[in-house]
């Protein structure tokens, strides 16, 4: 049994937490900066595969006082790297700084790298690191230094169907996020009326299919011994839960043809092509016959597209898709912090968030009819 952090974007935790209990492991806890849990490499890789809103799973190697170098040293040296690292473990160190004593990250870097060599030189005279790669960080937060591995490798929102020109795409976790924020079910229509590259629409249907967001892409630690294993069982479960039948009538919709033309690409590469329909739309002029369902979307906003002007003339179309439909509900991240007095009506819920580093809020506005 090993402790293990699925780090998360500034309010996601509890989803991250709730998406671990989901996986069995019943004591996960949100915390600052992610959600942890305890377990072994199975578990961490079910994690990997099937948490849609965390950045990267860590497993935690040690936690000690360090306000001295001295003290990083030996604190590291006494962690058990002989039984974590293979002789020829490939060992690339980050780390991070922040409010401590130990000011410099690359000193604590090259620091934690020398007190693991010196460890693994009780085994070895040499470390060649040549094998499999063990991404060590050094976290030093005030007093206390956290060594951590990472299992994950290129980080969770990279689920491998996107192409990487999308204009200010948002990231498949923070979309999957707006989903699971939103008052959408699954058998519901769900329309994101500023698609852009899709990828609301993209990881709805994923939900919808109970599609795990990593079964088609790698994982770093699944060259670690043993740990193959670990993966092929997790997407062997994972494949068995997935439902094809579900999905209603979700779809995206944009001005930009270009944009259109990638969401579609993005939709082929994620096998939702014949699932996921995209629309070219103006939102001033949308209307959606039917049964009602959600509008989720990022309208443009903030400093990445347009400023205030183009951000409250979003505002504004999102005002006109409520009114003309009135028994679907709104889900809408944005940064603009005069959005209810934009829009004209206070939100249901609006939890904060961060998408990169920018303060936004998810206004969710309940269907009235
Ligand atoms: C921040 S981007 C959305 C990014 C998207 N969530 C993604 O995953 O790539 C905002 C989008 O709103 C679209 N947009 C702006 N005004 C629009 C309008 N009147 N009708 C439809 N789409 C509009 C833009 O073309 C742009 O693609």
């Amino acid at each position: 049994m090993a402790e293990f952090v699925a780090s998360a974007p500034f309010g996601l935790e509890g989803i991250a937490a709730r998406e671990l209990r989901g996986l069995g492991l019943r004591e996960a806890s949100a915390i600052n900066g992610g959600a942890a849990f305890s377990g072994g490499g199975l578990d961490a890789a079910r994690a990997n595969v099937n948490l849609r809103c965390a950045d990267r799973i860590r497993m935690v190697v040690g936690r000690f006082g360090a306000t001295t170098f001295d003290q990083l040293f030996e604190g590291t040296k006494a962690l058990p790297w002989l039984d974590l690292l293979p002789r020829d473990a490939r060992i690339p160190v980050s780390g991070k700084c922040v409010r401590a004593q130990l000011m410099s990250v690359s000193d604590c870097q090259s620091i934690v790298k020398k007190a693991i060599v010196d460890k693994l030189r009780q085994r070895a005279a040499t470390v060649p690191e040549t094998g499999a790669s063990f991404p060590v960080e050094v976290s030093v937060r005030g007093g206390e230094a956290v060594i951590t591995l990472d299992t994950s490798g290129d980080a969770l929102h990279r689920r491998g169907y996107r192409t990487w020109n999308g204009e200010a795409p948002l990231r498949e976790t923070l979309a999957a996020a707006l989903v699971h924020l939103s008052d959408w079910r699954p058998g519901a229509p769900l329309r994101d009326p500023m698609c852009g590259s899709g990828t609301i629409p993209l990881e709805a249907a994923l939900i919808a299919q109970r599609r795990a967001p990593g079964l088609s892409r790698a994982f770093i630690s699944e060259s670690w011994p043993g740990w193959r294993d670990y993966y092929a069982q997790a997407r062997s479960e994972a494949s068995e839960r997935i439902r094809a039948d579900n999905l209603s009538n979700i779809s995206g919709s944009d001005i930009d043809s270009g944009a259109l033309e990638l969401a579609r690409r993005h939709a082929r590469q994620a096998g939702l092509a014949e699932s996921v329909s995209f629309h070219n739309q103006n939102a001033s002029n949308l209307t959606i016959p039917g049964p009602s369902g959600a509008f989720i979307c990022n309208p443009p906003y903030g400093v990445r597209l347009g400023g205030d002007r183009e951000a409250e003339q979003a505002i504004r179309l999102l005002r006109g898709l409520r009114d003309r439909h009135p028994g679907w509900s709104i889900t809408a991240l944005n940064a603009h912090p005069g959005f209810e007095r934009v829009f004209g009506e206070k939100a249901d819920r609006k939890p904060r968030v961060y998408n990169g580093r920018l303060e936004c809020a998810v206004y969710t506005y309940r269907a009235r009819a």
